[in-house]
C-alpha cells in the first residue's frame, strides 16, 4: 500500500504534465546507441541529463522513463540517453549533455571505473552529479542512489538457506553460482551478501559447489548478458551434471542472468529434479516473473524503480535549491517507503565516502506476487495470467 501511494503519485505527477500541456517531446528512443532527446517543461527551466546504460536489459527502460516523467513532472527540462552498454557511447552522451548546459547529471554507469575524464569535466563545469544505482568511481559524484546492494544478495542467500533448510538437514546439496557485471560496483555486493549466508554451510560441507567455481571473477557475467550465463551454465552442466548428478541450487545474481541459467536448466540439464532447483534472481522481470509463476525460477528480489525515481527528484530539487543534505531530505519527505541515509558504505576513493540514499530491496516469490506487485499496482495481471509491468 505504502509502494503503491508513492507509484500513484509518480503517475499523477506525469498527468498532470500532460494536463499542463508541457510539450512532451520525447526523450527515449529505439534500439542502438545514444537514443537522447529532450524535453522542455517551462521557459527558463532547469534542465536535467539522465544517463542510462541500455534499453537491452529491461529494467533501465523503466528507470529511464520513470525519471524522465518525474523530472518533466516537477518543471524540469530533460535530456535522457541509453548508452547500448558502450561506455564510449556513454561518455559522449553525457559530455553532449554538458555541452548542452545541464544544470544536473543523474548517471547510472555501464563500468563504474571508465567515467573518470567525463565525471571531472562535470565537476570542472559545477554540475552536481547523482550516480543512480550504480556508484561511479569518482570523487565528484555527489550522491548515490540505489538500493541496499549488499542486502539483495542477502536476500537471494537466505531463501537458498532457509528453502534448503540448511540449519536442519544434513545435506550436502549440490549448488551452483552466478555473478553479474564485474565492470558494475554493485554487482560484488550483491556476490558477497549472498556468499556471506551460503559460505558458513559450504565450509561445514553441508553445501557443495560441485564445478569448484566460487570466486566473484569466475562466476561473473560480463555485461549481464543472458546469453553468456547460459552458456557457462551450459558449460558447467556438460563437465559436471551430464552423470545425471543432481543441483538443488543456483545462485543467479539478476532476472537476466536467472534467465540464461533457467533456459540451460531446461534445454541441457540431465538430472531428475529439473522443477525443484532453486533459482534466484533480482528485478522483478516480466520474462522471469513468468518463469516464477510457472515454476522454473523460484524468486526474485523486487526493487521499485519507482521509489528510486521519486528519491532522485526529491535529492535533485534539494541540491539545485542548495539545502542542506543529509537525513531530513528523509525525515521531512512524503515518502511512503523505506529509505536510509548512509555515509560509510559506498566509497568513491580511498578515504572518500559517497553520501548514499538506499532504499530497499524485497523477495518476491509465486506466494506473494499478487499481494507485492499486483495489489501495490506495479504490475497488473494480464489476459494469459502473467503479469505486465504498468503503465
Ligand atoms: C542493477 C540490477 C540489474 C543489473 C543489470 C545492476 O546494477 O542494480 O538491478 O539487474 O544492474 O541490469
Amino acid at each position: 500500500m505504502k509502494k503503491f501511494l508513492a507509484l500513484s503519485l509518480a503517475l499523477a505527477m506525469s498527468l498532470s504534465l500532460a494536463a499542463c500541456g508541457g510539450d512532451g517531446g520525447s526523450s527515449s528512443g529505439s534500439g542502438s546507441g545514444s537514443t537522447s532527446g529532450s524535453g522542455s517543461a517551462a521557459d527558463g527551466a532547469q534542465k536535467i541529463g539522465i544517463s542510462m546504460p541500455t534499453q537491452s536489459l529491461e529494467r533501465w527502460n523503466r528507470d529511464g522513463s520513470y525519471l524522465d516523467e518525474q523530472f518533466k513532472a516537477a518543471g524540469y527540462e530533460t535530456m535522457l540517453t541509453f548508452a547500448n552498454n558502450e561506455t564510449d557511447q556513454q561518455v559522449n552522451d553525457i559530455q553532449n549533455m554538458i555541452a548542452d548546459g545541464v544544470d544536473l547529471l543523474v548517471i547510472s554507469a555501464i563500468d563504474g571505473e571508465a567515467l573518470n575524464t567525463v565525471m571531472n569535466e562535470a565537476g570542472e563545469a559545477g554540475i552536481p552529479i547523482i550516480a543512480y544505482d550504480r556508484l561511479i568511481m569518482n570523487d565528484n559524484v555527489s550522491y548515490y542512489v540505489s538500493f541496499d546492494n549488499y542486502t539483495v544478495g542477502t536476500l537471494q542467500g537466505q531463501y537458498i538457506v532457509d528453502t534448503l533448510d540448511l540449519e536442519n538437514q544434513a545435506g550436502p546439496f549440490n549448488i551452483e553460482l552466478t555473478a553479474g557485471d564485474p565492470a558494475d560496483n554493485n554487482a560484488p555486493y550483491f556476490f558477497q551478501g549472498a556468499m556471506d549466508q551460503l559460505q558458513p554451510y559450504i565450509d561445514e560441507g553441508k553445501l557443495v559447489v560441485v564445478s569448484g567455481q566460487t570466486d566473484f571473477d569466475t562466476v561473473a557475467t560480463a555485461a549481464w548478458d543472458t546469453q553468456t550465463a547460459m552458456e557457462r551454465a551450459q558449460n558447467i552442466l556438460a563437465s559436471y551434471y551430464a552423470d545425471g548428478t543432481e543441483v538443488d541450487a543456483w545462485l543467479c545474481s539478476n532476472d537476466s542472468t536467472s534467465l540464461g541459467v533457467t533456459q540451460a536448466i531446461q534445454s541441457d540439464y540431465a538430472g531428475a529434479n529439473k522443477s525443484e532447483i532453486i533459482i534466484t534472481g533480482q528485478d522483478g522481470d516480466v520474462a522471469n516473473l513468468k518463469n516464477i509463476q510457472d515454476g522454473i525460477q523460484s524468486m526474485t528480489v523486487y526493487k521499485a524503480v519507482a521509489n528510486e525515481a521519486v528519491v532522485t527528484l526529491d535529492l535533485a530539487k534539494a541540491i539545485l535549491n542548495g539545502d542542506t543534505i543529509d537525513e531530513t531530505l528523509i525525515t521531512n519527505s512524503a515518502w511512503d517507503f523505506d529509505c536510509s541515509y548512509d555515509t560509510e558504505s559506498y566509497p568513491t576513493s580511498e578515504g572518500h565516502n559517497c553520501p548514499s540514499f538506499l532504499l530497499v530491496p524485497d523477495v518476491v516469490t509465486a506466494d506473494n506476487m499478487q499481494e507485492k506487485l499486483v495489489d501495490t499496482g506495479y504490475y497488473t495481471v494480464g489476459d494469459d495470467g502473467y503479469l505486465v509491468a504498468a503503465g
